[in-house]
């Protein structure tokens, strides 16, 4: 016969199209198979104590997240889509809150949480320029610096030599008719007095910023860190709990907050569709605001003076395949620093450094071990650093140690209440050592053995 039947055709072209559609299936799971080959093909380095080095941090990556990564890659989707949808379902639901917005970093996310408190959704609480904001100078820049960047005045309160975290007693006196949020980060996982700071936020009427960027997994009293605050922070980048390469998070339980973290990451816009999507609001045309025309399209409408500040759905997919892990990640961290503890005071360690102490009520999931040289010890911090650092043990400081003492701080406005002692004496005497999970109990022997021989060789 010369010409098919309608009929007959439609069907060849369904048949072809489940042809098509089943191929495209089977070479997806091959490409997916290939890539977990060759992962675990991968040379492996054993550890040589002494040669292999020590980082405080990495990425521990396995076959699934190398095959997720791939199969977010064959989506050819690439910005944020089904992964980043499903990361932020269950990341929020692990902190057992209704919100969580991914982003670039965790810089990103403290941007963002901080610039939801400056919003005109707030409307008279809204923080405006010279609003004062409670934290800390003994930390990362990236918990400080929005503050200043939405033109808003750091208040700088000292710390507690053992926990790194905020001196909590010394913050009602800090507390003036400008003070307007707290704005903290718990420090490499150790908990801050989340009593005290939340009994001074209501007492106040201050709005708290949890940044949890070093803290997955901590709790205190018994519930997550970053559930206690009105937004949280979490950094994904590989030095973190769990990595997307690049990446962070913002979560909140209130909507109030949702929608400017939103704006302000999606370029300002009061549009909440999801990338490809449009019409979410289903009056896509009937909107008026501002002075612009009845109907302007509401893509095209912006509240908020915003950024980019997004993600890929290949970091997402990546992300979701960490969080699979992460109880693993925080028990081996847990492990880590338990055992470094016992050791260290086993060797006498602790004559000459404080120890890391977990803040009354908490249970850290740490980021690193602070050690801090004391004061009727000769230790000097920087040889020991050099020390450990010669033999493949890596150490950090305590991030920009006093931030008003940094270069960039030189011209910024910002309160300091009560001295900054103890910001100052861990500028100048403490550093961190890792405890991730990617050290065993080998690298941690190792560690321990390479203390004891400094305090032999390095003391006089
Ligand atoms: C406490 C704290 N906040 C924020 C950040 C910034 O995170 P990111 O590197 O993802 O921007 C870091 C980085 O390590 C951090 O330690």
């Amino acid at each position: 016969m010369l010409f098919s039947s309608p009929n007959r055709l439609l069907r060849t072209r369904h048949e072809a199209l489940v042809m098509t559609e089943s191929t495209a299936a089977a070479s997806r799971q091959a490409v997916l198979e290939a890539a977990r080959r060759y992962f675990d093909a991968r040379p492996k380095e054993p550890f040589v104590p002494g040669k292999t080095y020590i980082p405080v941090s990495g990425k521990v990556l396995d076959a699934a997240d190398l095959a997720r990564l791939v199969d977010a890659s064959l989506d050819m989707w690439l910005t944020a889509g089904r992964f980043a949808r499903e990361f932020e379902i269950a990341f929020a639901a692990r902190f057992g809150l209704r919100h969580a917005r991914l982003t670039s970093s965790g810089s990103a996310a403290n941007l963002l949480a901080f610039g939801a408190l400056t919003s005109p959704n707030l409307g008279d609480r809204r923080l405006a320029p010279g609003s004062e904001v409670l934290t800390v100078a003994a930390g990362f820049p990236t918990t400080v610096a929005p503050i200043v960047q939405n033109r808003c005045v750091p208040v700088f309160v000292d710390v507690d030599l053992e926990t790194g975290n905020v001196a909590a007693d010394r913050l009602e006196a800090a507390v003036t008719d400008k003070t307007r949020a707290v704005m903290l980060a718990h420090t490499l996982g150790n908990p801050f007095d989340l009593a005290v700071v939340t009994a001074l936020a209501k007492k106040h009427d201050l709005f708290l910023i949890e940044d949890c960027c070093d803290a997955l997994g901590s709790t205190y009293d018994g519930r997550p860190v970053g559930a206690f605050g009105d937004l949280a922070t979490v950094s994904f980048y590989p030095a973190h709990h769990i990595t997307m390469g690049e990446g962070g998070a913002v979560l909140t339980d209130k909507a109030l907050f949702l929608r400017p973290v939103e704006s302000l990451r999606d370029w300002g816009r009061d549009c909440w569709c999801e990338p490809g999507k449009d019409n979410t609001c289903g009056k896509r045309f009937e909107w008026e605001q501002g002075t612009l025309p009845f109907g302007y399209d509401h893509k095209y409408i912006y509240t908020h003076l915003g950024y980019n500040l997004k993600v890929t759905d290949m970091q997402a997919a990546v992300g979701l395949s960490q969080l699979e892990k992460v109880d693993g990640f925080i028990a081996a961290r847990r492990e880590n620093h338990r055992e470094l503890t016992r050791a260290f005071e086993a060797a006498g360690v602790d004559e000459h450094f404080h120890l890391p102490r977990p803040t009354p009520h908490s249970d850290p999931s740490w980021f690193g071990y602070l050690l801090a040289v004391r004061d009727e010890s000769p230790l000097d911090r920087t040889h020991a650093t050099r020390y450990l650092e010669e033999r493949g043990i890596g150490t950090r400081l305590l991030f920009g140690g006093n931030l008003t003492r940094q270069p960039a701080f030189e011209n910024v406005d910002y309160r300091v209440v009560g001295g900054l002692e103890t910001t100052d004496k861990l500028m100048h005497d403490a550093f961190w050592i890792g405890v991730w999970p990617g050290i065993d109990a080998p690298r941690r022997n190792y560690m321990v053995d390479i203390f004891q021989t400094m305090l032999k060789e390095l003391l006089p």
